[in-house]
């Protein structure tokens, strides 16, 4: 029987993690857990609830007790809070402007990678993230740390807005991007950071679907490996 090994995806904000990690399941047949997506739903609920956000004990009390779901629906991924589909709430530069405090708190991360864990336990799972091949799914099969040059970064994430209507200035989006990356990598509890065993790749210059056939081939070769053990 094929093995159904666990790919780890890494990467900094707009490095392109989501839709290679969303293309890559597809093509072998493996669930997606885009990490990202369940870290933006905890930092929108917090929001809703008027907590401060830098009272720690009060988020993580408040993220200890929320539901947070990712499933599919006509065919795409998407993000529950309470049962709320809130996929698109949670894609807004005010979450964008304080998930980076949110997800520093180690009460929060606690709650969010058990669950990770849990969805993870049987394999053949593609997951996204910053600290899935560090600390999540350390024993992973597959490490991928993607990286693109800030430029492209915040071209590619100016489109993304433009699509949801929203109109951001390239400088801003920019500054917004580098200051989540610089908080991503400087916490004390799971910072952004690649994995010793991950290999990497710029995307910088590739187009989506590149990407995702190096990766697929890389993941091909990790499955035949192991199916040759
Ligand atoms: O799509 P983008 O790369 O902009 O962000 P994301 O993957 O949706 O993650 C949003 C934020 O959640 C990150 O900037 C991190 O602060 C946090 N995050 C994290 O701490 N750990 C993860 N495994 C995933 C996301
Ligand atoms: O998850 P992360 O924030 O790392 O990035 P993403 O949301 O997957 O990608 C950000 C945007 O860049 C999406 O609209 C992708 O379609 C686009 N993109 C890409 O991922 N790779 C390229 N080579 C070109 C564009």
């Amino acid at each position: 029987m094929t093995q159904k090994i666990r790919i780890a995806i890494d990467g900094p904000a707009a490095s392109g993690k989501s839709t290679t990690a969303r293309l890559l399941a597809q093509k072998l047949g493996y669930l997606y857990i885009d990490t990202g997506a369940m870290y933006r739903a905890a930092t929108l609920s917090v929001l809703r609830a008027g907590i401060d956000v830098h009272d720690e004990q009060a988020v993580v009390d408040h993220v200890r007790n929320i539901k947070i779901s990712l499933k599919i629906v006509d065919g795409i991924q998407r993000t529950f809070l309470n049962d709320e589909d809130v996929s698109d709430q949670i894609r807004t530069p005010q979450i964008n402007q304080i998930i980076s405090v949110i997800s520093s708190y180690p009460g929060v991360r606690e709650v969010l990678i058990e669950q990770q864990r849990e969805l993870a336990k049987e394999g053949g799972v593609v997951m996204d993230g910053r600290d899935i091949g560090t600390v999540v799914l350390p024993d992973a099969e597959l490490k991928v740390f993607l990286v693109a040059s800030i430029k492209e970064r915040a071209r590619r994430r100016q489109l993304d807005l433009e699509r949801q209507g929203i109109k951001m200035d390239l400088k801003a989006i920019e500054q917004e991007i580098k200051q989540r990356d610089k908080l991503d990598s400087s916490r004390a509890q799971s910072p952004l950071k690649k994995a010793d065993d991950a290999r990497e790749l710029d995307t910088t210059n590739l187009t989506i679907k590149e990407q995702v056939e190096i990766i697929y081939r890389w993941a091909l070769e990790k499955i035949e490996k192991g199916a040759a053990k």
